[in-house]
């Protein structure tokens, strides 16, 4: 399998790093071949060569099978041109509409809320991830003085809020979840969120036997604190999920641990920790690399590869249980040395 793998910035590095050491003990464990291009597009190439991403470089993804990034974000960037590119820029020209992103607590310990089991958080959001806010419409008039007006629009379109709640209730009933709750703000945004609601009504009725709920996303902002077992699957749209997986990856022990995958299904996708590049630790072997790790567990899922998906999340889920991993979730190893432990459990496994 063909595999381009952009490590970006910051701990972006640090964690991909970790990524393909697991990758390396899955080649030798399951007898596979990745074969693994390097991409340098980072704020670094930028800075050096003036370019955030060849004028080729979405044709060149296309032709992988999977795509995997660390992370993008540098202050040498402040207008984080390169991460637009590179980032964005591939969710939206290889049309990864599914930005999909499993809640799911390994261990009670790293509940930040009292008294919750496993089975308590275990959950899945499906965020919009072609448009809403993120489309770049808009501008700045009289920017920099006292009259500026900003103005930043929200996009809609039937096909892509069809699409996405289509995939959150098809992902229900393929894996035997119950319950889809779609979450808008359409008691105050009555135009745009109208229109998922005009969708979530009409897709509901073909899916009669699973529970169709819809929330305001702050009243889900609230639930999923006050009692996260109440759901099953979440979609919501770019913005909204963007925020509420912060909160979900707050559920799971932090965002060192959440992992995600942006997807067009049956076409190249790309997967990537839900964190940032969190420039005060790069370098410094203290990021946690268990969202890198199970990203790309998420990625050999999608390639059909469930045996070795499913050894690394066991592998790092017996790490979290035996209490080997960084700091920031009550452990004592670097990120280099978290990787070496989740890459040796696999080879046991
Ligand atoms: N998908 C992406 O590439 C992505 C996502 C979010 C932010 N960013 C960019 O990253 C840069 C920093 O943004 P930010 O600080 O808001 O978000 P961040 O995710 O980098 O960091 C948020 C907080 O979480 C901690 N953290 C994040 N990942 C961690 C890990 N693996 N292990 C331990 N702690 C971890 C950080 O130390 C920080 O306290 C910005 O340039 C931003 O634009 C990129």
């Amino acid at each position: 399998m063909r595999l381009a793998v952009i490590p970006g910035d910051g701990i972006g590095v640090d964690v991909t790093a970790e990524a393909l050491k697991v990758l390396r003990a899955v080649e030798e464990g399951f007898g596979r071949r990745f074969d693994i291009e390097m991409l340098p597009w980072s704020a670094d190439h930028f800075l050096k060569t003036g370019e955030t991403i060849p004028a080729n470089g979405y044709a060149m993804l296309r032709e992988f099978d999977a795509i995997f990034i660390g992370a993008l974000g540098d202050p040498r960037v402040a207008d984080n041109r390169h991460a637009r590119d590179i980032l964005l820029g591939t969710r939206f020209e290889l049309d990864l509409y599914v930005n999909y992103r499993p809640v799911k607590l390994l261990h009670e310990r790293l509940c930040p809320l009292k008294n919750r089991s496993i089975a308590d958080v275990n959950f899945v959001v499906f965020r919009e991830n072609t448009e809403g806010l993120y489309v770049g419409i808009g501008g700045r008039f009289k920017a920099g003085t006292v009259d500026e007006v900003a103005i930043q629009e929200e996009m809609n379109t039937y096909k892509g809020v069809h699409r996405i709640v289509k995939h959150a209730f098809d992902f229900a009933h393929s894996t035997g979840r119950t319950r889809v709750c779609m979450a808008d703000k359409s008691n105050a945004m009555t135009d745009g969120h109208a229109l998922w609601q005009r969708v979530f009504a009409e897709l509901k009725s073909q899916y009669p036997q699973i529970e169709a709920r819809h929330l305001y996303i702050d009243a889900l902002a609230l639930l999923m604190i006050q009692d996260p077992s109440q759901f099953d699957v979440i979609v919501t749209n770019n913005l909204f999920g963007d925020i509420i997986t912060d909160l979900g990856a707050a559920l799971q022990g932090g965002l060192g641990l959440a992992a995600s995958g942006n997807l067009h299904p049956g076409r190249t996708s790309m997967f990537e920790p839900v964190h940032g590049s969190a420039p005060p630790l790069a370098g410094k072997n203290v990021a946690n690399p268990m969202g890198a790790i199970l990203s790309a567990a998420l990625m050999l899922e999608y390639l059909g590869l469930a045996k070795e998906a499913a050894a690394i999340e066991a592998a790092v889920r017996g790490a979290v249980v035996a209490g080997q991993g960084t700091k920031e979730i009550g452990g004592a190893l670097g990120t280099r040395e978290t990787g070496d432990y989740i890459a040796r459990t696999i080879q046991e496994l």
